[in-house]
């Protein structure tokens, strides 16, 4: 007995066949209808049981969430809202689920409940959706960068180094924590760890990837990424997914093309695989913003917004710039902006977004940031001041790709080292690169997350991966 998933039986073409189906039950009404969901698309397929001879002991337990599988035979439906339907002949209950215990019921949930309940929220429609989604975004990136003649690197998760210099790292080490071993200083002995010396989880895998773009010309590491910093807010995780692209040979400008191609593409690519999922996330984000004031919703709904960004494109802004338009803005003027605007600071959020949303109305490239607010890799402008980055910033998310173009000149390198306190006995390896065959070469990092939330119009980066990290938050 073979299965047939329920995504390949909503076409008429397969009337008139038999099948076996299995899958959980949305709902069973009428003492007859049961719409059945396996997971494979969005849409259920409607079961129709014979009411007389199904025995009320099978009834009863056809509901929400219960398993079951069903022999049928597949017919055209007579009824509205779906194209087939199968005749059954044959019901099992595989699994029950009862209903006074069972969490997840035909009605709506808040996002915070299911979060609580991460482990069975997969069964509702709209995380089925978000993570339908995820999978053929995570294709289509691999896809982008393979048909642009890229090669995949495995970058290690566990490393020695800081790659960004934030220091938000968390340390892995076998030592016992109760009794560790101490030097002759007083200091824990990291010599007598499983590596012989400090070790974290990476939160980039941007140096190592670095080093195969200086000889595979161009390589992408896509992998998780561990940031420990104290930041509960609805787009960072403590573990998230980056994919970085490394292209030797490349400036900022050939970086930045890069940057929009790839988006695009990716977005293209959603658009034409996912329709019936985002088109109930359009649905869905339409119904959630009708409590909202109407300036705080989406002018536009989800799968024209995306339309709309493959369709146009992306504006550029120096960092200096950004800092005039802002400090001439409505916001800054009356006072409205909750931190400072001067050349130097750290755009917040909300400068971002009011770049990005009130003042470009779609995706933006900030370039040439002031060298002390970025990491030490980044290439130095000849202006002395800034370096030659770019923060890809997108409307209802902010920043969601951070790049540049890196430092390949040896003193330069080595003089932003002594400057950030990095002891060049720690990146030794990176600074060869730079001694062998040097180049110029750039390359960015999207966070994936942030490119999910984009795409399924989501709202908080805890509902578009399975089991989100934040602080004081590592369920399931
Ligand atoms: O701007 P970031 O920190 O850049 C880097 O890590 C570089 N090494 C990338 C590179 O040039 N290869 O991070 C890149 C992106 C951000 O733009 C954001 O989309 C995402 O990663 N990101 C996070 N996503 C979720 N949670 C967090 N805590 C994130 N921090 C960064
Ligand atoms: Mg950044």
């Amino acid at each position: 007995m073979q299965r047939e998933r329920i995504v390949n039986l909503r076409s008429e073409a397969q009337v008139g066949k038999e099948f076996w189906v299995m899958g959980w039950v949305r709902t069973f009404r009428n003492d007859q209808f049961i719409a059945l969901n396996d997971g494979s698309c969005l849409g259920n397929l409607q079961l129709v049981i014979d009411r007389d001879s199904t025995p009320d002991s099978i009834k009863k337990r056809l509901t929400t969430g219960a398993a079951i599988r069903a022999r049928g035979m597949l017919e055209a439906s007579q009824g509205k809202g779906q194209s087939t339907e199968l005749r059954v002949s044959e019901l099992d209950i595989l699994g029950d689920a009862n209903p006074e215990t069972f969490p997840i019921q035909m009605k709506r949930h808040t996002m915070e409940f299911l979060r609580e309940k991460a482990h069975l929220r997969f069964r509702t429609s709209t995380f089925g959706a978000v993570f339908r989604v995820r999978h053929a975004l995570n294709f289509a990136v691999h896809r982008f960068f393979t048909e642009q003649g890229f090669f995949q690197m495995h970058t290690p998760i566990i490393t020695g180094s800081d790659a960004e210099g934030a220091g938000e790292m968390f340390q892995v080490t076998t030592l016992d924590l109760n009794d560790v071993p101490k030097n002759a200083e007083g200091h824990v002995d990291f010599a007598e760890d499983f590596f012989g010396k400090t070790a974290n989880l990476t939160v980039s895998g941007q140096l190592e990837a670095e080093l195969g773009a200086m000889a595979l010309g161009q390589v992408y590491t896509f992998g998780p990424t561990f940031r420990a910093e104290n930041s509960n807010t609805s787009r960072h995780l403590a573990e998230f997914w980056m994919i970085e692209p490394e292209v030797a040979f490349a400036d900022l400008a050939s970086n930045m093309r890069l940057a929009e191609d790839c988006l695009k593409f990716i977005l293209r690519d959603a658009l034409a695989t996912c329709d019936e999922d985002l088109e109930f996330l359009e649905n869905r984000e339409i119904e959630s913003e009708k409590q909202l004031p109407q300036d705080q919703r989406h002018d536009q709904p989800l799968r024209a917004r995306l339309q709309a960004v493959v369709d146009a494109p992306f504006q550029h802004v120096t960092y200096t710039e950004a800092i005039d338009l802002l400090r001439q803005s409505k916001p800054f003027k009356k006072k409205k902006f909750k931190y400072p605007v001067e050349w130097g600071i750290d755009l917040q959020s909300e400068h971002e977004r009011w770049l990005v949303e009130k003042h470009f109305g779609g995706p933006v490239i900030i370039t040439d940031y002031p060298a002390q607010i970025k990491a030490f890799y980044m290439r130095q402008n000849d202006d002395g001041k800034t370096v030659a980055a770019m923060d890809v910033l997108v409307p209802g998310i902010g920043e969601i790709i951070g790049g540049s173009q890196r430092e390949e000149r040896l003193d330069r390198l080595q003089a932003k080292c002594a400057e950030f306190n990095i002891p060049e006995d720690h990146v030794w390896w990176y600074l060869d690169t730079r001694r062998f065959g040097s180049a110029i070469h750039s390359g960015f990092g999207m966070g994936f997350e942030r490119l999910v939330m984009y795409v399924t119009g989501m709202t908080n980066i805890r509902d578009v991966i399975p089991f989100p990290r934040t602080p004081q938050n590592a369920e399931f």
